[in-house]
């Protein structure tokens, strides 16, 4: 194919002319065959120029890359298969009707990651801005309807300025199919989302509903509104960045799920996050076996516990610790930082961990806390990843805020989650399980199939202090040294209440284990339990507090 042809043409695709051939060609005569075949090679090189050459500039300058590198740099090498190359748009108007680009502003097929199929898409900002009209809509929803007829993921990378302004209502109903899909294909295959430039207004839904959104740093922006409407309604400044940026969403609103420093990070973490998801709901996660013994003792995690239990410890070092290798790839990672959720790999096996993390506000539930790890549960669910808890909280965060803003509202999410959950759930307390956050967090009343504790741990209404204080109130009053009295029964309540022991004597735990042996017996419950089957009573769906 000669270059001037494709370079001359840029956006628009045109009618093949026996100029071209001529021009293309050696001088020896073409068979008509040949010259059909001629034709198509010419238009699919279109559909690979399609963008205005100085808006692929202009991509390049924003250190960001182009819908096609995007999907070269995310797949295993040479196994794209594109579909709809050859689609063209069919609106009129404001001069449009003389810009129809094959392909319109999307690349859309299916590939493998891994080895694995998986379907994708990439809005291609160098074409109308990669703004979603009706032809871009409809590429998108027949690569949806594929992956979820043959139970593979979607992968959608989103770069687009909108609506497509020059379609008017035809893009809003192009929104609406696409959001249609997205809600049938959760919880039956993954669906992934990373932002890779602006996505605005009701644009931002499809991203929403799907499971995982990746953003990339400064070149990705999502809100509903943007600044200068913002200040026009309601008087607010605030920058594009600080208002829709990455770690806005990624630390203030959880709409982020990961942050990427770059458009090639954030395609290899997608492709990381996929190594720990099963294809669809009706598969297993795919195992990876690594030279990490599973019987291997955790000896670090001997001394983990400091003296006082008001010290906190990071929770991070107990993942590591039991995964393979140290692994874990953590999801929302700078949002409600008090839970910590991510996926390891145990003896090979993905595994969903969910996990108190006593550095930040002491470990205890809130609104957010609560939202993440039920929504991060409901996930690996769906999928088939079994659950492992790691429990170290002192209760519910208490607050004005919190109790205005349904922490009993967002707290029973995380109930509901756990409690509806069928996949093999094992629960290792290390320290405090506290009133009701003890039963919340994956307790054997909530049907956990395993539930271990460290002899470090505390399960009890409430701690110690707070304890005495209530129900020895009137005894240390009386005393004659009330401050003398109060340490004593504080001890007191020690000794009887804050150890495991009597949760185990009822079997709401069943071993207290060594530390160092927390793998070991990690590995052996989710062995015994990989033949877990478990149903619920059949309902068209729950009603979860949302
Ligand atoms: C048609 C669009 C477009 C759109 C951008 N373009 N957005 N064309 N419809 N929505 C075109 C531009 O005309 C331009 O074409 C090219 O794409 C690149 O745009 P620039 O403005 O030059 O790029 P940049 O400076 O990087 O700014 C990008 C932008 C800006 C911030 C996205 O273009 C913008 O504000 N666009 C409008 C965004 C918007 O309001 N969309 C509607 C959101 S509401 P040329 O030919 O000049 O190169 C929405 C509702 C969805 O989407 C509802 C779902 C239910």
């Amino acid at each position: 194919m000669g270059d001037v042809a494709v370079r001359t043409w840029g956006a628009r695709a045109g009618r093949y002319t026996a100029a071209m051939a001529t021009q293309e060609q050696s001088p020896e005569v073409r068979t008509p065959v040949e010259e059909r075949i001629a034709e198509l090679r010419h238009k699919k090189e279109q559909a690979k120029a399609a963008g205005d050459a100085g808006a692929v500039e202009r991509q390049a300058e924003r250190g960001k890359l182009t819908a096609r590198e995007r999907i070269d740099r995310f797949l295993d090498d040479g196994s794209f298969v594109e579909t709809d190359m050859l689609v063209q748009h069919r609106s009129h108007g404001f001069g449009i009707e003389d810009n129809r680009p094959y392909g319109d502003a999307v690349v859309t097929g299916w590939g493998n990651v891994h080895g694995r199929k998986v379907f994708v898409y990439a809005q291609d900002f160098t074409v109308f801005g990669g703004s979603l009209g009706e032809v871009m809509s409809e590429k998108i929803c027949k690569i949806m309807d594929l992956a979820l007829e043959t139970g593979a993921p979607v992968i959608g990378l989103n770069d687009s300025g909108g609506a497509r302004i020059q379609e008017g209502a035809v893009s809003l109903a192009g929104y609406g199919f696409i959001f249609d899909r997205n809600v049938r294909a959760s919880g039956v295959i993954p669906q992934i989302s990373a932002i890779m430039g602006p996505c605005a207004g009701g644009a931002v839904y499809s991203p929403a509903i799907t499971d995982f959104t990746f953003m990339v740093s400064e070149s990705s922006h999502m809100f509903i509104t943007g600044p200068e409407v913002i200040k026009a309604v309601t008087g607010e400044e605030v920058s594009q960045e600080e208002l829709g940026g990455a770690m806005s969403h990624a630390s203030k609103s959880g709409v982020a799920h990961f942050v990427a420093a770059s458009d090639e990070e954030c395609l290899d973490q997608m492709r990381y996050l996929l190594s720990f998801l099963p294809s669809n709901n009706f598969e297993s996660a795919p195992y990876y076996p690594s030279g990490d013994d599973p019987m291997r003792a955790c000896d670090e995690l001997t001394d983990i516990m400091p003296d006082s239990s008001n010290q906190p410890y990071d929770m991070h070092h107990v993942i590591g610790s039991i995964s393979d290798d140290g692994e874990f790839m953590e999801v929302h990672q700078y949002w409600a930082q008090n839970i910590i959720c991510g996926f390891a790999r145990i003896a090979g096996h993905p595994i969903g961990v969910i996990a108190n993390q006593p550095q930040v506000l002491a470990g205890t539930l809130d609104i957010t806390s609560s939202t993440k790890g039920a929504r991060f549960v409901r996930f690996c669910d769906a999928f088939n990843i079994p659950l492992l808890t790691l429990v170290d909280v002192p209760g519910f965060l208490p607050g004005i805020g919190q109790e205005y803003g349904g922490i009993i509202r967002h707290g029973a999410k995380l109930l509901y989650a756990f409690s509806e959950a069928t996949v093999p759930r094992v629960t290792v307390i290390t320290r405090k399980a506290y009133g009701g956050a003890y039963v919340v967090m994956n307790s054997k009343q909530l049907r956990a199939d395993i539930s271990f504790a460290w002899p470090s741990a505390e399960i009890a209404v409430m701690g110690a202090e707070g304890a005495v204080n209530i129900i020895q109130r009137k005894a240390i009053a009386e005393a004659e040294d009330p401050e003398e009295r109060r340490t004593e029964l504080i001890d007191d309540y020690l000794e009887k209440f804050s150890n495991p022991y009597i949760a185990a004597e009822r079997g709401y735990v069943d071993d207290v284990i060594e530390p160092v042996d927390t793998r070991r017996r990690v590995v052996q419950a989710f062995e015994m339990l990989r033949s877990k089957r478990e149903t619920i009573p059949q309902k068209k769906h729950g009603s979860i507090p949302l």
